[in-house]
């Protein structure tokens, strides 16, 4: 286990459901919209928890209004998995954020790699996110590549959907914008390829540069990113925790309420062992704070920080990504 400095802010995690087209009837959307309902109030002050958890869900449009109702009163949000890039008139069949805004959504998906395997380029895209900054709603945009090559040419293409995709932003508009770092070859997967956490925050690390890079400090470090791609009870954990993220963006295991709710409880009341481990990195931090003497130096640490030293100078990622690869 690598040292995680999240290990010691008692955070807040967003936990998307991306409900993708299901459930097939409102019927079931009630139902399982009440489960959700019951999971947001349980972590979002769960006893002995790690961290509190947000629970958000996006439904399909027509649920939308309904789900609202149902989490009235409760902690659990709503929020859409698109939006139409017009914001009104003859436009047969889209949706605009200001309807969206109307029922209450919280947050809308921009760029899901669905959408644009459907047709979304970064154009459309990037009009689409100003859309739904302009009604005053948090926006989470999806980037992610399609495949790994070994000259890791794919950090060029996740650079390149994130300079897109931001393009019309201003620097305020930032407090809105999430990224879901959703790498497309995980999404969706039987055989359990998600990103290990070592290797995601390798990513997290790379896409907070290039935020750096195209505006400042303040918004690489604030800005929150969100993990997707074949997120399970078993992986999520490691994903949250090693990975550095601000949450999930959970596609198949948010389709039944209960493996979502295995994931929540995993993430917030973490497993024995690894609680231990916690536990004792925290109480080592706080005999350094106390003594104030020069901390030993813990070898997983000084692992991330090199890198970190390394991603400055632009190199790291490419090259942990291809040794990765070529040993695959
Ligand atoms: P899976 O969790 O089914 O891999 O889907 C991820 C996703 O697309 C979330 O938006």
């Amino acid at each position: 286990m690598i040292y995680c400095p999240n290990m010691h802010k008692n955070k807040k995690l967003l936990i998307a459901a991306n409900w993708k087209m299901t459930p097939p009837t409102i019927q079931e959307a009630r139902k399982k919209a009440l489960l959700f309902k019951g999971i947001a109030k349980g972590y979002q002050r769960a006893a002995k928890a790690k961290a509190s958890l947000q629970v958000l869900v996006c439904p399909p449009y027509p649920f939308i209004s309904e789900i609202r109702e149902i989490f009235r009163n409760s902690p659990a949000l709503v929020g859409a998995q698109d939006v139409s890039e017009h914001d009104g008139g003859s436009k047969t069949g889209e949706v605009a954020s200001t309807m969206l805004q109307s029922l209450g959504v919280s947050h809308v998906v921009v760029g899901h790699s669905e959408r644009r395997s459907a047709g979304d380029t970064d154009e459309v895209i990037a009009i689409k996110l100003g859309q739904v900054i302009r009604t005053n709603t948090q926006v989470i945009l999806c980037i992610g590549e399609t495949v790994r090559d070994e000259e890791g040419e794919y950090l060029n293409a996740i650079k390149a959907q994130l300079k897109a995709g931001l393009a019309r932003l201003s620097n305020a508009d930032f407090s809105r914008v999430i990224i879901a770092y959703e790498p497309v070859w995980a999404i969706g997967r039987t055989d359990n390829v998600a990103l290990s956490g070592h290797d995601l925050h390798q990513m997290v690390i790379y896409i907070r540069k290039m935020l750096r890079d195209l505006y400042n400090d303040s918004i690489a470090t604030a800005t929150k990113i969100l993990y997707g791609g074949s997120v399970t009870p078993d992986n999520a954990e490691d994903i949250v925790w090693n990975g550095e993220v601000d949450g999930l963006l959970i596609g198949r295991a948010s389709f039944e309420a209960n493996t979502y709710e295995a994931i929540c409880k995993n993430i917030a009341l973490p497993t024995h062992s690894s609680m231990i481990m916690r536990e004792a990195a925290m109480r080592k931090m706080k005999t350094i704070k106390n003594n104030k003497t020069k901390p030993s130096v813990d070898k997983s640490k000084e692992k991330v920080v090199k890198g970190m030293k390394r991603v400055k100078k632009g190199k790291a990622v490419r090259s942990a990504v291809s040794k990765k690869t070529k040993t695959r």
